[in-house]
């Protein structure tokens, strides 16, 4: 996994300001996230060897990541400390568990090519980049696994313009439904880009799998929302457990949409992923 690792500075909050406006919020909790961080703690939850790429900063922060990162079992031979401070996600949450997010990516913007370069991807069989680091490096990551055998997946959150080398690479492309309808106008439209195959997130109804043969549409589990925070992330992870296990796409997806719908159920974004045992028991009940 190549992508962001912040810490998350979240506060609850009845309602978001207006501009000049001041709301008052609950405590403020400090949580590890970060697309590319939660990405790999969903994936290692789940019971996949994962390896995370990316840079947090010599502070505090930068602590909680490696601790939440190891604890869950991601390996951080890949982590590099930058010179600059760990990204912070500043995330307001309101009652219906939505939230809005500003990022300072700090040391995330010093994830480069050399980072991509220091990795052995002996027995890799997938990577997953997120933004929130350089283009760049991503477009340099995608490239290098795909040289390798290695199948690459980007979450393309947040959207920006990524090279049409790159998104030709992918297998699949994840996008939100807000993020599909700034690229293409349809789903069926996605294709077009240059992707193998797509992946479009829907919220509370699950996804749609668009390969050549159509569009598949995956339906979510019924759930209360706590806090959405990294259900996409938590999503891109467990879609890519499915795949290094051999399943196919719309299996993954399956199984990545129950993985995301059970993260939205608690707090946070790391904290809230599902071990494969919750995965299982949740099928049970
Ligand atoms: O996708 C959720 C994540 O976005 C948060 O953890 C925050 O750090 C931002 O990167
Ligand atoms: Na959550």
């Amino acid at each position: 996994m190549l992508g962001s690792a912040n810490a998350d500075l979240v506060v609850a909050v009845p309602r978001r300001p207006a501009g000049g406006e001041t709301v008052l919020g609950g405590d403020t909790v400090v949580l590890p996230g970060g697309k590319g961080a939660n990405t790999a703690v969903a994936a290692a939850r789940l019971g996949a060897e994962v390896a995370f790429v990316g840079a947090v900063g010599s502070d505090q922060y930068g602590e909680l990541l490696r601790g939440s990162l190891s604890s869950s079992g991601v390996r951080t031979d890949f982590v590099r400390t930058s010179s600059r401070p760990t990204g912070l996600a500043y995330i307001t949450v309101t009652p219906d568990g939505e939230n809005a997010i500003v990022v300072a990516p700090g040391a995330n913007s010093d994830v480069g090519v050399s980072d991509v370069e220091a990795v052995r991807w002996d027995d890799v069989s997938v990577l997953v980049c997120s933004l929130e680091v350089p283009v760049p490096t991503v477009a340099h990551a995608v490239e290098v696994a795909a040289s390798r055998g290695v199948r690459p997946v980007l979450n393309l959150s947040p959207v920006v313009e990524v090279p049409a080398e790159t998104l030709a690479l992918l297998d699949p492309l994840i996008v939100n439904e807000h993020e599909a309808a700034s690229l293409a106008p349809s789903f069926e439209g996605l294709p077009a880009l240059g992707p193998k195959s797509a992946v479009v997130t829907l919220g509370s109804r699950g996804a749609a799998v668009v390969t050549p043969s159509g569009v598949v549409e995956v339906d979510a589990p019924v759930v209360s929302v706590v806090d959405t925070t990294g259900a996409g992330d938590a999503f891109a992870g467990a879609l890519a457990v499915g795949l290094s296990s051999g399943w196919s796409l719309e299996e993954s997806a399956r199984f990545a949409v129950r993985v995301a719908a059970l993260s939205v159920t608690s707090a946070g974004a790391q904290p809230s992923y599902p071990t494969l045992e919750r995965v299982r028991e949740d099928r049970k009940e």
